[in-house]
């Protein structure tokens, strides 16, 4: 096989920042080629350069055995390299057709554009991709996973060599990720070289080929997948072997108080949901996309309407009318979209963290200590492995998982009673994962309690002391943490145990 791709020596430097030192690997003709690394090693940075988004400080590309310099997206386009970003680059109020043909519409003879052909195009697109999805909505009115799927056919509505996917399943999960890896079988078969970004290394062991992994914008090495195991590619990531990502549950808290008692919610979205959360307990709860988790909990905190509500808290009853009453009663949820809304983009870490707890930082007069201020970030930067050049770095130029530590170290700092983190350690690399793990067992063992929803089994296995399975808008089975198996989640998950 020959190269399509020779990546050699490639610097990168942002303000205080060496994002790339000298990267040099090369991507074969047709391979599925795997890009690995820690939050902030470089990976989406090189993708950018590769696709034309940034040029780099230093180093060249060769496409083809050419030498090619990409000014911006579209020129890399016309040569053949797209990409698919991690975070989505769609027009929220446009719809999926004019996403997929943004910047390349069709006009016909009288120069007017040619909806027509395009919107047949954009159908054949969905169909190779065997989504099945609403053209005419704007694409903010679609779920997460449509979005996913209108930004790949976005990419592959122009004929490519090279097809970029920058964390594509971090929004997936289970039928929609079949259904991206046999796209990616098909694109392959089809001769796209696939280059593919990804924290779940299951997938890499099962889709790619080969594979490289960067460490702190060093290359660490490239390798034939079939020669490696998970454990390896850990080892190269972060230069030490992790064994057990989970801390060790607690025995016997099942003694401990209730906290918070659902004993009925009821909206357009769920029905019945009626369960408890006990003082230091950490609740999973797993389904899948569309299951109501998300709804449940939204419905709980009063950021959607309820028809019916009847809630406890440390046996008093609570009206919670909105998300504002939710603090007051020490319930919080951090969302699983940073993009929209857990984060202040062009704000500082700093005072991203610090602004839900600028009261706890205040004197009486308002004025904000800012000794104390300082020491909350570095702890939570510390504590996180926020890797950033200073606290007043603006979160925009953060990686895609150092934003989300930065989602969570907000929400971590405040004095809720209730934490709810709904797909907490989406993007987040492996080291990190760890980490998170043990501040939220942390935080469970001082007596807090936590709700968490999430997609990953093992996760859902790892930390729920009990976990709660929803399928269709209502809860399906309570299963206790030390009997929950993988097998067991799933059948309720899809629909299993129905009369
Ligand atoms: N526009 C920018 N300005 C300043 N620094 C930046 C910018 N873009 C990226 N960086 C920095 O470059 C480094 C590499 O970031 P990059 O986004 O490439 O990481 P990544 O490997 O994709 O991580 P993740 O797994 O979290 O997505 C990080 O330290 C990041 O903060
Ligand atoms: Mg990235």
């Amino acid at each position: 096989m020959d190269n399509v791709l020779e990546i050699e020596n490639i610097t990168k430097e942002f303000p205080g920042v060496k994002a790339l030192k000298g990267v040099s690997f090369e991507v074969k003709r047709g391979e599925v080629h795997a890009l690995v690394g820690e939050n902030g090693a470089g990976k989406s940075t090189l993708m950018k350069i590769l696709s034309g988004v940034y040029t780099p400080t230093t180093g060249k590309i060769r496409l083809d055995g050419k030498e090619v310099i990409f000014n911006d997206p579209k020129q890399a386009q016309q040569l053949g390299v797209s990409i698919i970003h991690q975070e989505f680059s769609l027009i929220p109020y446009l719809s999926s057709v004019d996403n997929i043909f943004l910047g390349r519409e069709k006009k016909g003879a009288n120069r007017l554009l040619d909806r027509k052909k395009m919107r047949k195009e954009a159908e054949e697109v969905l169909q190779r991709l065997n989504a099945n999805i609403d053209l005419n909505k704007p694409v903010a009115h679609l779920s997460v996973a449509n979005q996913q799927f209108i930004e790949i056919a976005k990419a592959i509505a122009i004929d490519t060599k090279v097809l970029i996917f920058d964390e594509p399943t971090a929004s997936l999960t289970g039928k929609e990720i079949d259904k991206l890896f046999e796209l990616i079988e098909k694109l392959k078969a089809d001769g796209v070289t696939i280059i593919y970004i990804s924290h779940h290394l299951d997938e890499i062991l099962h889709m790619c080929d080969r594979m490289t992994c960067l460490r702190d914008g060093e290359w660490v090495g490239t390798r034939e997948v079939k020669d490696v195991s998970k454990q390896d590619i850990v080892k190269m990531m972060v230069g030490r072997e992790i064994v057990n990502v989970f801390p060790e549950k607690p025995t016997g808290n099942g003694k401990a108080e209730i906290l918070l008692d659902v004993k009925r919610l009821h909206n357009k979205s769920v029905a019945d949901i009626q369960f408890s959360l006990k003082k230091g307990e950490i609740i999973g709860i797993a389904g899948l996309v569309g299951s109501g988790r998300t709804e449940t909990v939204r419905a709980l905190i009063g950021a959607d309407p309820a028809q019916e509500k009847d809630v406890y808290i440390n046996g008093q009853k609570v009206d919670i009318k909105n998300p504002t009453d939710a603090l007051s009663h020490g319930i919080a949820l951090i969302p699983e979209s940073r993009k929209t809304q857990g984060l202040v983009l062009n704000m500082t870490i700093k005072n991203n963290i610090s602004l839900p707890i600028l009261k706890d930082l205040s004197s009486f007069l308002g004025l904000i200590n800012k000794k104390k201020e300082d020491g909350v970030i570095e702890k939570s930067i510390q504590d996180l492995l926020i890797k950033t050049p200073s606290s007043q770095q603006l979160v925009k130029n953060l990686s895609g998982g150092n934003q989300q530590k930065v989602v969570l170290a907000k929400w971590l700092n405040t004095d809720c009673k209730i934490l709810i983190f709904d797909e907490p350690t989406r993007g987040i690399d492996i080291g990190a994962k760890e980490e998170i793990y043990k501040l939220m067992r942390n935080l469970a063992d001082k007596g807090l309690s936590i709700i968490m929803i999430s997609s990953e089994l093992p996760e859902i296995l790892g930390m729920s002391d009990r976990v709660l399975v929803m399928h269709k808008g209502r809860i399906k089975a309570e299963i206790n943490g030390t009997e929950t198996t993988s097998e067991k989640v799933m059948y309720y998950a899809t629909g299993g145990g129905d009369v």
